[in-house]
């Protein structure tokens, strides 16, 4: 008979529930996202957020998948990395609900997650992964028993600095779709820092030199343009360096990011040139949701990795080379 899991995602301004099968199914994956007036995120307005409209949340995604809470055979958590109030929030909730109801807790690593709800949807076994987000930026693909980190940013991540760019020039947050609207208006491109250095890269200088082009009174279409095309022409060497070395026949796009179509483009480019197989994860699923961690946590419930209540504390640091990944070979 299928396992059913609840998986609770909330690392940072999102909170989600997403109910998934051992057979695969999504039954329901619900989700709400903390929108800052003005600003950035703050962990304790995230972490309130999630503690107000999180049993709701809950709640939601058992009415949706058409269950109720003593039919789940597992609670699965976004156990890191993120921000500490909002992954504490998460946790009490899903200790709360694996003790009432006697089920196995599981700890879940966002950024695993990402990568294995990817994999779920597009079928790859073993991909060469472009993990990118609000606040993470990562080539990752699995060797040796762990996903290992390939590249990353230095400084910010690539949603971070779009919508940063954006903040500053009147844009609302989330910034990201804004700067793809515009740049589609945009043909002229403004050279910015094109930062790739070995297999990791930065944004903070393009974030600055963009700025200044706005300030100088470049177009915004423009500078969103070249904002794109050097983003993401760094992201494309990076992600074709990783395939070329590991030789992996798989390239996904993965993270909020992903929604782009023009990085799409360029990683579709990238897979064409090695013949290689490319999925990008579909919006439902690219963005921060339950379901990845429903998921994730599934494949760790069949390998046997749970957590003791006593002993699921959070990890905001937790890197996503440092887990053992026992459910694949
Ligand atoms: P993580 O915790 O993994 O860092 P997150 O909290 O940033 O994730 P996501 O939903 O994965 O949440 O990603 C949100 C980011 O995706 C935002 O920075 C947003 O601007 C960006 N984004 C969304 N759509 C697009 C798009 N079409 N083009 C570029 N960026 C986009
Ligand atoms: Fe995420």
């Amino acid at each position: 008979m299928a396992l059913i899991s609840l998986g609770l995602e909330g690392t940072a301004h999102s909170f989600g529930a997403g109910i998934v099968t051992s057979n695969g199914e999504v039954l329901s994956n619900v989700w709400d996202m903390l929108l800052p007036k003005e600003g950035g995120i703050h962990p304790r307005e995230a972490s309130q957020h999630h503690a107000e409209l999180g049993p709701d949340i809950i709640s939601r995604a058992f009415d949706e998948a058409g269950i109720s809470p003593n039919e789940i055979d597992i609670v699965a958590f976004s156990r890191g990395p993120g921000l500490g109030p909002c992954l504490r929030v998460t946790a009490t909730m899903a200790r709360a609900i694996s003790l009432a109801l006697k089920v196995p807790l599981v700890g879940v690593n966002h950024c695993v997650a990402h990568v294995e709800i990817g994999c779920f949807e597009s079928g790859f076994d073993d991909p060469v992964t472009v993990y990118v987000s609000g606040g993470n930026t990562q080539i990752i693909a699995f060797a040796g028993g762990r996903f290992r980190t390939f590249g990353e940013t230095l400084d910010i991540a690539i949603g971070n600095m779009l919508d940063t760019f954006g903040r500053i020039v009147g844009m609302r947050f989330p910034a990201g779709p804004i700067v793809e609207r515009q740049a589609k208006e945009g043909s002229k491109y403004y050279p910015l820092p094109y930062s790739v250095k070995g297999m990791d890269l930065s944004y903070s200088g393009m974030l600055t030199a963009a700025k200044k082009l706005y300030d100088d009174g470049v177009p915004l279409e423009d500078i969103c343009f070249s904002v794109q095309e050097t983003a993401f022409g760094m992201l494309g060497e990076i992600a074709e360096r990783a395939i070329a070395h590991t030789k992996k026949r798989e390239l996904l796009l993965t993270g909020g990011v992903a929604r782009n179509n023009r990085l799409t483009e360029i990683l579709e480019g990238v897979a064409a040139r090695h013949g290689a197989q490319f999925h990008r994860v579909s919006p439902p699923l690219a963005g921060d949701q339950g379901a990845m961690i429903a998921w994730t946590g599934l494949l760790q419930h069949q390998a046997g990795d749970h957590l003791e209540v006593s002993e699921s504390y959070v990890l905001p640091k937790w890197r996503t080379d440092a887990q053992d990944i026992i459910w694949r070979s």
